[in-house]
């Protein structure tokens, strides 16, 4: 079968379908590929490229008339009158919201493929274009921010004066959320973030954010991957906190978005009033409406100083990277409608992925597909653990105390007077020892423990009273004694140095 590319016909779009790293793995799926003159020249790839790497350069008519077409915006009316008989396109496609366009494509046993359809199981995520693409978007969204930012993201303190961090807002901490974080993080800011999935915290919290919350109890996570519509009173309590927010932060990125459904409004101008002048809203959510009230589709907006940024073409603003990603997606999709290599396609209904994104199959309109579940946390694990608990702490709070208790008073009872100085001294430093590396953060324990070690090494001043003793059998102890209590205090620092190191840039 023969592979089609053309130029994207979209507006400002610099991205293209296929690169030619991909190619050469396309051809050995068994396919003929076609590509357009010019065709990857905006992302930074030359014919030269495609036809070394095994594509033939065409004129558009041919193109239109290969039995797979790969695009990667939805086609215009006009691209949908070129579809020919039997035909497969593979392209985002946004069928909930776009159902014209879906009765328009579904004629002449065409096939259509939605690359936002791709179902959010373990197995598809190679083949999901749209977390690939919210991925550079969200990075690309702090970029952007920072161009139009008047000051550094990261705080300094120079001869000329401190320099304060800058702070900033993550509003979703889905892929473009966390990607955000990230960069943010990695440019020195302050990073805070709230998602309505509370079982994002962690991946917040290891990418550098602070994760937020509200007082409101209610899970936002859903059984299909994506978040779900929230209560109105989870809304209001969430805008209340963005509010307090606003005060504060220099740089808000919205990202909070429910497929298929106008983004939720969540920054209100009365919230922007309340923002510094200079700061800056980057909407990611602008394409389905904004979480801004002010924010216009594509435009930067001014109001009070604040910068409202609603670009929705972030990922072409880096068309190499992304174009590689997307055709990435589309040469692992390939691989799964081919699973003989022989150069033809093969929509397998029975097949979860193909299922999931066939929204059109012989001219019939196929979407949308049966629900199919993903894994998305393991939460049951997680109440197992909290139920266990509160067991553990009952049963153990207060028998070995009285134990201890009881046989304290007998070694008090029966021992020498110069003993039980010498015991109590021992049994405070290993309760203050305790305590001192118990509440300590975990990622703390080993450096901390490294230098009590060779702090508590002082056990070699003992010895060294003692060495000088006539007493063999002290004078081997001491010696013993100080040989060990040295590898104590050379290992604990040389460990402690090194893991300090890693922290170090
Ligand atoms: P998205 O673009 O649909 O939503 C962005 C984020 O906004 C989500 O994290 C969502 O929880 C959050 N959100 C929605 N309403 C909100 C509100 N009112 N306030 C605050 N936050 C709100 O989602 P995205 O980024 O495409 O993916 C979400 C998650 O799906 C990912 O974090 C990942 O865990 C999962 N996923 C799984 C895949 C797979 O297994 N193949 C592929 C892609 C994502």
């Amino acid at each position: 079968m023969d592979i089609g590319i053309l130029k994207e016909s979209a507006r400002q779009e610099r991205r293209v379908a296929i690169t030619p790293n991909v190619i050469s793995k396309i051809r050995k799926l068994g396919y003929n590929v076609l590509v357009e003159q010019g065709l990857g020249l905006n992302a930074n790839f030359f014919d030269s490229e495609y036809v070394e790497a095994g594509a033939v350069i065409s004129d558009t008519s041919n193109i239109w008339s290969c039995d797979v077409i790969l695009k990667i915006n939805k086609p215009h009316e006009d691209e949908v009158d070129k579809l020919s008989k039997n035909q497969t396109l593979i392209s985002f496609f946004s069928p909930s919201t776009h159902p014209d366009l879906l009765k328009k494509c579904a004629k002449d046993n065409i096939n259509v493929l939605s690359m936002d359809s791709v179902p959010r199981i373990s197995r598809a995520q190679k083949m999901d274009a749209l977390s690939s693409m919210a991925n550079i978007a969200g990075s690309r969204a702090v970029i952007e921010a920072a161009y139009t930012f008047g000051r550094f993201f990261g705080g300094q303190i120079t001869a000329a004066g401190k320099i304060p961090p800058a702070k900033v807002l993550i509003i979703g901490a889905g892929v473009a959320g966390l990607s955000a974080i990230g960069t943010a993080s990695s440019l020195g800011a302050i990073v805070r973030a709230f998602d309505t999935r509370p079982e994002v915290k962690e991946q917040v919290e290891s990418l550098g954010g602070q994760f937020l919350t509200v007082s409101l109890d209610e899970d936002g996570s859903s059984t299909d991957g994506y978040a779900k519509v929230m209560s109105k009173e989870f809304i209001d309590a969430e805008m209340s906190l963005f509010k307090e927010q606003c005060k504060d932060v220099d740089i808000i990125i919205t990202t909070a978005l429910i497929p298929g459904k106008e983004a939720p409004k969540l920054i209100t101008k009365e919230m922007i009033d309340l923002m510094k002048p200079g700061s800056v809203i980057v909407d990611l959510a602008s394409q389905q409406g904004g979480n801004c009230e002010l924010c216009n589709r594509d435009e930067i907006t001014e109001y009070n100083g604040v910068k409202i940024i609603g670009y929705t073409d972030l990922p072409s603003r880096l068309p190499s990277q992304s174009s590689e990603l997307y055709a990435n997606n589309l040469y692992h999709i390939l691989d799964e409608l081919t699973p003989d290599n022989d150069g033809v396609i093969n929509i397998n209904m029975e097949d979860d992925v193909i299922r999931g994104m066939t929204v059109i199959k012989n001219g019939e309109i196929t979407y949308p597909p049966p629900k199919i579940k993903v894994s998305a946390t393991p939460k049951t694990q997680e109440k197992k653990i909290e139920k266990l608990k509160p067991v553990i702490e009952k049963k153990g709070s207060f028998l070995p105390g009285f134990i201890a208790i009881f046989l304290l008073f007998l070694v008090g009872v029966f021992a020498p007077e110069s003993f039980m100085n010498h015991f109590t001294v021992f049994v405070l430093s290993c309760f203050i020892g305790y305590m001192v590396i118990w509440n300590v953060t975990a990622s703390l324990h080993t450096p901390l423990m490294s230098v009590t070690n060779a702090v508590s090494s002082i056990i070699i001043i003992g010895a060294l009273t003692q060495i000088s003793s006539v007493n063999t059998l002290s004078l081997i102890l001491s010696g013993f004694a100080v040989f060990i209590a040295s590898i104590n205090i050379f290992g604990g620092f040389a460990v402690t140095k090194r893991i300090l190191g890693m922290f170090k840039k």
